[in-house]
């Protein structure tokens, strides 16, 4: 009996399989021109440019005698110009209800968008996956100079006012439609028909965030005239509570980005550091008991970059109370988050704190998922904890 070569079967096996999987999302890649206007500050500060230099940053910043960064202000410097931000937009194949609502997500500090669609067991962690089969559409981007964003100047450009506007950008262009009219599609996957993804345009916007994320959408939020860009907040890898800032920079040790692995940061500059240690991961973003070894591996060749303008900025940058923001806001922490809430967050939320912020917020809820430490994304348990979050968009209309 003839049969023919085993490639041939493979491949053909590959084709057949191929043409009957219909995936249940479609995505583009995006290179995205983001127009901003912003205010940032020049800071007297030390410059980055080796490991042993970033130690130096790390010791003059915190040193007791160090003035503010508020004092270290130079001038202002302002920011006129347009940003390649990379994004990726995806619908869920078979449109429900909710494919209308997008939720556009800005990860945190030390990652890029591959924060939220975790490729170790994507079934359990990806939240890209599980927000679209919970029927959402799904929007994440690189911030800027992070992944495969743009990386300006790290002392002068990327700063919080910078980062802020870029969300503001992104998001009006998102919510008139005009995502991809402003864009460069890199790729595509699983798009068989490109009408709806290419038109896609949602009838409601709910920010998700991390952490640093989350803040940034705090500051957003507050801004004239922001507060309406959104119909909802998950807030998650942040909570209002007393132990907020307690760690700080001190905490943690940095290394320059490029000396650190000159190949895989080829394209980082001056001023760009990365955490260096799998200890210090750990310490900041995971929580024993409650990880996968694989996961701390996983992160360690993920992780991004942080500026130093971010963290000059950080305490320039002031939080306004997002008077304008009438919409559900949910604060997703994990129960033991180290750098949050100091490793233990039962307890600690303040209300008081919160309302200060979203004055008229509808149903500020904080949850505290069990068991778990800063990134939520990458902790046993992760997609029982996105369930939760769903649930509470569910119980507002979204
Ligand atoms: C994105 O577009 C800009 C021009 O607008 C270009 O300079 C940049 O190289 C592009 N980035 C990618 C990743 O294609
Ligand atoms: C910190 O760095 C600045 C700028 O290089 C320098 O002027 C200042 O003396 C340094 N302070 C300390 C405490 O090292
Ligand atoms: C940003 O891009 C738009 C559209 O291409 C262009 O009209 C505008 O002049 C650019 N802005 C700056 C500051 O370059
Ligand atoms: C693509 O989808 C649109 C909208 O759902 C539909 O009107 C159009 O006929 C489809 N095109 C093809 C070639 O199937
Ligand atoms: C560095 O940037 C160049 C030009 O944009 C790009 O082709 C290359 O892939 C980047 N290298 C890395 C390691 O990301
Ligand atoms: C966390 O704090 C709460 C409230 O004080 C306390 O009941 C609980 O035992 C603490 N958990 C741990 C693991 O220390
Ligand atoms: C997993 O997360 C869900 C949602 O927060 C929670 O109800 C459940 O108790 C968690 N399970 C464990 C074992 O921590």
């Amino acid at each position: 009996m003839f049969s023919p070569p085993l490639f041939v079967v493979l491949a053909l096996g590959r084709i057949v399989a191929g043409a009957a999987t219909t995936s249940f999302k479609q995505c583009v890649e995006l290179n995205v021109s983001v127009p901003v206007v912003a205010t940032n500050h020049f800071f007297i500060q030390p410059r980055v440019d080796s490991t042993i230099d970033a130690v130096d940053w790390q010791q003059n910043t915190t040193t007791w005698s160090t003035p503010s960064a508020k004092d270290r202000i130079i001038s202002e410097n302002h920011i006129n110009q347009n940003f390649s931000i990379h994004a990726q937009l995806c619908i869920p194949s078979q449109k429900g209800l909710k494919a209308g609502i997008l939720q556009l997500a800005t990860h945190g500090l030390g990652f890029d968008k591959r924060y939220w669609d975790v490729q170790v067991q994507p079934e359990e962690y990806s939240y890209l996956d599980a927000t679209i089969r919970a029927g959402y559409s799904f929007l994440s981007y690189d911030r800027l100079g992070t992944g495969l964003s743009e990386k300006p100047n790290a002392y002068d450009t990327v700063q919080l006012p910078t980062e802020i506007e870029i969300l503001a950008g992104l998001t009006k262009l998102a919510r008139s439609g005009q995502l991809i009219s402003a864009s460069t599609i890199l790729s595509t996957t699983d798009v068989s028909n490109e009408t709806d993804i290419l038109n896609f345009k949602p009838t409601k916007t709910v920010h998700v965030g991390h952490a640093f994320g989350s803040y940034l959408m705090t500051l957003m939020l507050g801004r004239p005239g922001y507060g309406q860009l959104s119909d909802g907040a998950l807030m998650t890898g942040l909570l209002f509570n007393t132990y907020l800032n307690v760690l700080d920079v001190k905490s943690f040790n940095h290394e320059f980005a490029k000396e650190y692995d000159p190949v895989l940061f080829a394209n980082y500059t001056s001023g760009y550091f990365v955490l260096g240690s799998k200890t210090d991961l750990q310490k900041l973003f995971l929580r024993k008991t409650n990880f996968d070894p694989a996961l701390l591996t996983y992160l360690n060749e993920i992780k991004q970059p942080e500026t130093v303008g971010e963290y000059a900025s950080e305490s320039t940058t002031d939080v306004l109370p997002a008077n304008d923001f009438k919409a559900p806001i949910l604060f997703f922490a994990g129960e033991f988050d180290w750098f949050l809430c100091l490793g233990n967050c039962t307890g600690t939320y303040n209300e008081a704190m919160t309302r200060q912020v979203f004055p008229n917020a509808i149903d500020p809820t904080p949850y505290l998922q069990p068991n778990t430490g800063h990134a939520n994304t990458l902790s046993l348990n992760a997609s029982a904890g996105y369930q939760v979050m769903y649930n509470y968009l569910g119980n507002h209309g979204l």
